[in-house]
């Protein structure tokens, strides 16, 4: 399983780089409007700083020619760029032009089974459901997971799953249970995913043991 970060925050980015667990990052235009400075430049850095990462950079255009054109103008900021453009009916023709010009998408804004199959379909390289804002108004989202796991794998298609709008270690656990292909997860949740009461515990009971017996050399 593949972990991104969701977040445009660079010192976090750079911080969690150092554990090797960060196979890339997906920014938003909210993501973006949060950070200090020229988001062009912002964006340009987080792709340099994971060379080897995938980093998902968000459309900010509305009419459909005018997200074609700078689908096409964001790619070119870095080799590992994808775009994210929502899954929206008036996106689907440039969606599908992008994909013959060789640009890889990752379709955001994605709440149903039927939006999952249309851009698998297409062939984009990743589908982004959104677990969280489900659960926002009562909808169990993680179910979403577990059917387009099984639409995706029923059908043979390529495009990779990718939970979304992650709101708790809960969903990072259901995430891994559903077999999403990627997880995009906020800094806070991973930090609290990456930690665990019961080893901390583990950790000081057995240093206390050790501490009884004396210093002594080992080995
Ligand atoms: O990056 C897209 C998505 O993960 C945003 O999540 O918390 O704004 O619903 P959220």
């Amino acid at each position: 399983m593949k972990i991104f970060l969701d977040t445009a925050d660079f010192k976090a980015i750079e911080t969690w780089k150092e554990t090797g667990l960060i196979d890339g990052v997906t920014t938003n235009p909210t993501h973006l409007s949060k950070a200090k400075g020229d988001p062009t430049k912002l964006v340009q850095a987080i792709a340099k700083a994971l060379p080897k990462g995938v980093i998902s950079v968000e459309v900010t255009e509305k009419k459909p020619d005018a997200v074609y054109k700078q689908a096409k103008a964001i790619a070119k900021l870095g080799k590992n760029i994808v775009i994210k453009i929502p899954c929206h009916a008036d996106y689907y023709g440039i969606i599908a032009k992008l994909i013959k010009d060789g640009v890889k998408l990752n379709i955001t804004l994605v709440f149903s089974l039927v939006q999952a199959l249309l851009m698998s379909k297409l062939g984009v390289q990743y589908i982004s459901p959104f677990v969280g804002r489900w659960d926002d108004i009562d909808v169990e989202g993680v179910e979403l997971l577990y059917n387009i796991r099984h639409m995706l794998d029923e059908y043979g298609y390529q495009t990779q799953l990718l939970a979304a709008s992650i709101r708790g270690v809960r969903h990072f656990h259901e995430a891994i249970m559903a077999g999403a292909d990627v997880i995009t997860v906020p800094v806070e949740i991973l930090e609290k995913a990456s930690r665990h009461v019961l080893t901390d515990q583990g950790i000081e009971k057995f240093d206390a043991d050790w501490k009884k017996i004396g210093i002594r050399k080992f080995p």
